[in-house]
């Protein structure tokens, strides 16, 4: 089987690849370990910034996150007992993020790769890439005890943490830069009205709280817990006590509760492996750097790589820019690194850590006090938090 760019996962990112290179005219065969029905099992992000909404609507895919999406024009941040409103869209002029949960992104990318007709092979096994510094690189994999074997120029490695791609490249080859968080985010997923229009993000003394939703009947909380926290000892009950017992008195009162439909614990963590390019593969979204949820940047970090190597390969194939394809790297990873910062402050920020003395907590309450109190500070937090432009390829 032969195809121009071979794709490793169908996530976020290696669907909104695949959509942009079919529509493009470059064929694309996308690989994928779990089942459709696994993939869409997954509760994940839910906020989009307006780059990745553009690239959607560019790929064609945005007919219902234009219908059903919520647009919001900012969020709260609650601490001290106050509550202070970021108001993204002023403090940007005019830029604002939309609710919109990855599983819906992934369902609209997955509907118009089928009706497009390009090739997926779900639950595949032993998926492989070789001869990534040949100029004929291809993949293997089995899919139902059939052997297959996939000749391609290119790979693109979005294959998640936890992937095959960045196992691939020498480890000598590269750098990994990583700090895993004392502490994980208990989620759940619930039928219930939000508490609020917008989310509200909370800094309190027995933890970090997020109100997030999926829909004005779905909402989405989060609350810090200690690492090793299990999810068996978290009773609806005591998930919705402990998250009325962080927000602000007014809001705690006003919270419905309901049933949750999904309960799980993400572990915290920031990672960056450099480069993110070896031969003919390269590493997209979550393969090569993980960001802590706090600035909501890991499925727009996807979503910007993708929109780097798209435009690269557009480039490649049709004025033979093969010389872009060295610069992938690197103009991915400056923005990278900038959502990385943001996430790790805003998680240094918000966070109760394990073993913070008097000092470090006056200097966080202080920190917010500042940002909040300035708006110098306020258009800091605005701009990284819709998210920071996307860098031409030229
Ligand atoms: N072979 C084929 N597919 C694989 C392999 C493998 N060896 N290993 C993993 N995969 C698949 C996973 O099953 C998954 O469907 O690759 C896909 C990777 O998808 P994601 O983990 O969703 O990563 P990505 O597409 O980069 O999306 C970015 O943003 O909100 C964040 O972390 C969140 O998922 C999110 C991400
Ligand atoms: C979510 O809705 O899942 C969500 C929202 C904002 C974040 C992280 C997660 O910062």
């Amino acid at each position: 089987m032969k195809t121009q760019v071979a794709i490793i996962g169908a996530g976020p990112a290696g669907l909104l690849l695949g959509q942009l290179l079919h529509k493009a005219g470059i064929d694309n065969v996308i690989v994928e370990r779990q089942s459709a029905d696994y993939v869409l099992g997954r509760i994940r992000a839910g906020v989009l910034e307006q780059g990745m909404v553009e690239l959607l609507r560019e790929a064609g895919v945005s007919e219902r996150m234009d219908r059903e999406g919520l647009v919001h024009d900012g969020f709260e941040l609650a601490f001290d007992g106050r509550q202070e409103y970021i108001d993204l869209k002023e403090l940007t002029d005019g830029k604002t993020v939309m609710i919109y949960g990855q599983t819906e992104v992934t369902r609209d990318l997955m509907a118009a790769r089928e009706a497009s007709g390009a090739r997926t092979f779900y639950a595949a096994g032993e998926v492989q890439p070789h001869d990534l510094k040949g100029d004929a690189p291809y993949v293997t994999f089995e899919q139902d005890g059939e052997q297959f074997r996939l000749d391609c120029d290119y790979i693109a490695g979005c294959d998640g943490f936890h992937g095959v791609s960045r196992q691939s490249i020498p480890r000598e080859v590269l750098k990994e830069y990583e700090r895993v968080y004392p502490f994980g985010w208990l989620g759940i997923l619930a039928d219930t009205p939000p508490v609020s229009d917008e989310l509200i993000y909370a800094n309190h003394e027995r933890g970090f709280a997020l109100c997030s939703m999926r829909s004005p009947t779905r909402t989405r909380y989060y609350v810090q817990v200690a690492a090793e926290e299990k999810v068996e000892d978290w009773s609806d009950e005591r998930f919705w006590n402990e998250l009325k017992s962080r927000l602000p008195e007014q809001t705690a009162a006003k919270l419905v509760t309901g049933p949750s439909i999904e309960k799980s614990i993400a572990p915290l963590r920031s990672f960056v492996v450099e480069p993110m390019h070896y031969g003919r593969l390269f590493l997209v979204g979550d393969a090569a750097h993980i960001v802590p949820p706090t600035g909501a940047k890991g499925l727009n970090l996807a979503a910007s790589d993708v929109n780097t190597l798209y435009r690269i390969l557009v480039k490649v194939y049709a004025e033979g820019r093969s010389e872009l394809l060295e610069k992938y790297s690197e103009i991915c990873l400056r923005r990278i690194w900038k959502a990385e910062r943001f996430s790790w402050w805003m998680t240094s920020l918000l966070h109760r850590f394990p073993d913070t003395d008097a000092f470090s907590q006056r200097m966080q309450r202080t920190e917010l006090d500042y940002y909040v109190g300035s708006l110098a500070g306020r258009k800091t937090i605005a701009e990284n938090y819709v998210g920071l432009p996307y860098e031409a390829i030229d």
